[in-house]
């Protein structure tokens, strides 16, 4: 290991985490393992129902209802978020040293009062944004760094007067008005046209080089982890099967899954092959590895035990009793 090495600035380690609902328990989180490095931007990546939003809402202190966590820590700078009081996590935490990009940009704004009115509410909740004039003219100074065009005029109008890909940097901006270290963006891209989102990821981008952020970013498209991410998660019914280096895990994918899922993105060439099945309920999440059922390359002990995670080529970690690891239930 390089001596010095940096750590990673947000870990979050084997969390399970659990909803009481009227059908039982549901097991939506299944020792899920993550570590995002400064300044780099990872991807997590997996099927609609895999748990993406869950483990990005568990990072900002949002449970679902009669949800608990039954296991693991997620740790920033040496603190467990877990372990914080609902306040410190909303005056550090939300809107401090993590912004959050929501999915749908539609649904953001109120669509009977001005964005100005909106951004300035936004502004003033933040305990780390910069005040001044009110907060005006440093939100001025961030759509500007979004780009949006007449950001003075911008203040003004209502969220119908701007397109989706408009509104989505104006949530960008929001996101950003705290000067957080963390970026968490759920999916911020999926609700627009193909051409927008190429902008939109390539804003994402510049912002996160220029202002030396780290960003988590949640998609359920491989493209868009080839294009923005330097390194990816892979997540399977809450648990999280593989990471490590983008390049790495295009060139050479181990897990079963992984190298299934890139295999139906149309870039890859070949035939689109689909994964038969879908992702288990976690109401009745399968026994051992969550994938077995759907795996073509499933064996006995697959059902039987949870696969350690291993090590296999630097910094590509896989969970999969193929690759060597055989483990505690
Ligand atoms: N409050 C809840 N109560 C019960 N089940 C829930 C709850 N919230 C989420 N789930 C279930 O947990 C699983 C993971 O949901 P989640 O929204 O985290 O997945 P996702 O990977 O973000 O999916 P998508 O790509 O569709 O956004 C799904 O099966 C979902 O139905
Ligand atoms: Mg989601």
């Amino acid at each position: 290991m390089r001596q010095n090495a940096p750590g990673p600035l947000l870990e979050i380690r084997n969390l399970s985490l659990s909803v009481d609902t009227d059908e039982g328990q549901a097991r939506i989180l299944d020792s899920a393992n993550l570590a995002l490095m400064p300044g780099s931007i990872h991807g997590v990546v997996g099927e609609s129902g895999c748990g993406k939003s869950t483990l990005m809402r568990a990072v900002l202190g949002i449970l679902p209802k009669r949800g608990r966590v039954t296991e693991g820590k997620i740790v920033l700078g040496g603190r467990d978020l877990l372990s914080l009081s609902p306040a410190i996590l909303q005056r550090e935490v939300r809107g401090g040293q993590i912004g959050f990009i929501p999915q749908d940009p539609y649904q953001a704004f109120n669509p009977v009062f001005r964005v100005g009115t909106q951004l300035l509410e936004t502004f003033r909740a933040r305990p780390r944004a910069d005040r001044r004039d009110g907060g005006r003219a440093n939100i001025i100074s961030l759509l500007k760094a979004v780009q949006l065009p007449d950001p003075e005029g911008a203040l003004d109008r209502y969220p119908h007067q701007f397109s989706g890909g408009q509104r989505q940097r104006l949530l960008i901006a929001a996101a950003l008005a705290s000067s957080p270290a963390i970026i968490l963006a759920d999916e911020p891209t999926t609700a627009l046209d193909v051409t927008t989102q190429l902008q939109i990821l390539k804003l994402l981008r510049g912002l996160a080089e220029e202002r030396g952020l780290s960003m988590l970013f949640v998609t359920h498209d491989f493209g868009v982890v080839a294009q923005l991410c330097d390194t990816v998660t892979v997540m399977y019914a809450g648990q999280t099967v593989e990471s490590g280096p983008v390049s790495q895990i295009l060139a050479t994918p181990l897990h079963p899954y992984t190298r299934m899922l890139l295999a139906c993105h149309p870039d890859r060439g070949a035939a689109l092959a689909g994964i038969p099945g879908s992702v288990s309920s976690p109401l009745r999440p399968p026994s051992g590895c969550r994938f077995h059922p759907r795996c073509p390359s499933a064996k006995g002990e697959c059902s039987k035990v949870i696969p350690r995670r291993t090590e296999q080529a630097e910094n590509q970690d896989v969970q999969c009793v193929l690759y060597g690891a055989e483990a505690a239930a």
